[in-house]
Parts: C-alpha cells; structure tokens; sequence
C-alpha cells in the first residue's frame, strides 16, 4: 500500500487548507498522473488537478511532489520508495484555484512580455528563402528550447517564492536567453533592455532549485549564467 496525501482547497468553500490521506495499492511503475485518475474516479471526482499529454509535453500536469516541483506524469511511485507517504500539493507561488491547480496568468504574461509579437523583426524576403543556422549557432539556444513551460522551476525559485515575487523567473530569462542568443531574430537590443531591467535577469541569486526541477533537463541556470555573461559584454 502506498500512502498519498493530497492538498485539497476550494477557496469558496474552505476557511483554509486541509489534507486528505489515501491508501493505494499501486504498482510501483505507476504514474503520479495515473495515481490521481485512480483517486478521482474511485474516491473523489471533486479532486481537481490540470492534465493533458500525459507525456511530459503539454506542461500542465505541474505540482508539487515532496516538496519539490515536478510533472505529474512523469514521476513514478518508485521515485518515492524512499518517503513514508507522497504528498502531493499545487506549484509554489502562484495562486490556488483550486485543489491542485494553480492560476498561472502571471507566469504567461512575463513570458509573453519577453516575447511580445511586436519584437520580431525578420525580414519577409529572407523568410521567403532560408534562415541559416549554424551547428555552433543552434548549440546556443538548442537547451532552451526543449522548455514546455511548465512553470515547475518559476515555483521553485526562491528568489520568485520568498525575496522578490517581482522577479520574472527562470522561464521568462530563459526565454529571453534562447531569442537573444537566436541568430536569426534581429530584435536583440529591445529584449536586452526589457531583460537587463529591474526583477530582470540580474535578480536572478544562482540557487539552482530551477535546474534541479526542470522536468525536460534543461540547465536552466547555466542557460542564465551564459546570459548574464553576453549582457556583460555590451
Ligand atoms: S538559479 Fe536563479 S532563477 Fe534559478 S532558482 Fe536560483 S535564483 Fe531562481
Ligand atoms: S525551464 Fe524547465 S521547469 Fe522551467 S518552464 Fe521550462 S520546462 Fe518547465
Ligand atoms: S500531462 Fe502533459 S506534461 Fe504532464
């Protein structure tokens, strides 16, 4: 038998949080993701928890496992062989709709204000041809482009969750690090300014709780460190 504790909170209808313990008997190889279907569907339909892919693609399924961020499908009970019971609880720092899921409005807008519409600037006549991309040029960027904004290593952040919720987090300066650093886009300078400004990328302490969490591997603090680097050399 395994022992999951789930979060549980509707905000129109609880004072506060609480926990609700269940019992499972579950393969080891089963999906955190799966563990949750078979809670809902046997236990509680109320449970309200986001999914999708269930792959590891969509970037939905994000919470919190034991304390730390992760996606849900692509954890398994295994993973927790060593804890007397999984607890399952939503991502840190943004706010709670319900149970489980989370209101990332705020997480999407900074990505997007790192990335706004009227900050590309390729030429049509090129894009009607090629955009030319060396090997050396696509090791730059090709790290942070496996991110399905998750929003698991925003969560973690300890600057995002404790010092400064002003900071953009780890997503949005990656983001800014693949377009900067993206040699088909001329729209480097702008981004630099919006990227160099304050709860920008130098907010941003070298905890490594964000490359520690990435779901997809991605070194999302070195990806950082390069970025800091480049902004250095202007
Ligand atoms: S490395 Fe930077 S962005 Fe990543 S967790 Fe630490 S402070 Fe946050
Ligand atoms: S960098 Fe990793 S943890 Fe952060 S949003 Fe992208 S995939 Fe998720
Ligand atoms: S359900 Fe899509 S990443 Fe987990």
């Amino acid at each position: 038998m395994t022992r999951f504790k789930i979060f549980r909170f509707t905000p129109e209808l609880d004072k506060k949080p609480w926990y609700e313990t269940y019992e499972l008997e579950v393969d080891s190889n089963t999906r955190i993701l799966d563990c949750l279907h078979i809670i809902r569907d046997n236990y509680d339909p109320s449970l309200a928890y986001r999914w999708s892919c269930s792959h590891g693609i969509c970037g939905s399924c994000g919470v919190t496992i034991n304390g730390l961020a992760a996606l849900a499908c692509q954890k398994l009970v295994n993973h927790y062989v060593k804890a007397e019971e999984i607890k399952i609880e939503p991502l840190g720092f943004f706010p709670i709709v319900k149970d489980l899921i989370v209101d990332m409005a705020i997480f999407f807008e900074r990505m997007k204000n790192i990335h706004p519409e009227n900050l590309f600037e390729i030429n049509p006549v090129t894009v009607s041809k090629q955009l030319h991309q060396s090997p050396l040029e696509y090791s730059k960027i090709v790290d942070a482009i496996k991110c399905v904004m998750c929003g698991c290593c925003t969560a973690q952040c300890p600057v995002t969750k404790e010092e400064e919720p002003e900071f953009i987090g780890p997503a949005a300066v990656l983001r800014a690090k693949r377009y900067i650093f993206d040699t088909r886009f001329g729209d480097t300078e702008e981004r630099r300014q919006i990227i160099g400004e304050p709860h920008g990328v130098w907010s941003c302490k070298t905890y490594w709780r964000c490359t520690r969490v990435c779901p997809k591997g991605i070194q999302v603090t070195q990806n950082i460190l390069d970025l800091k680097e480049e902004l250095k050399t202007q």
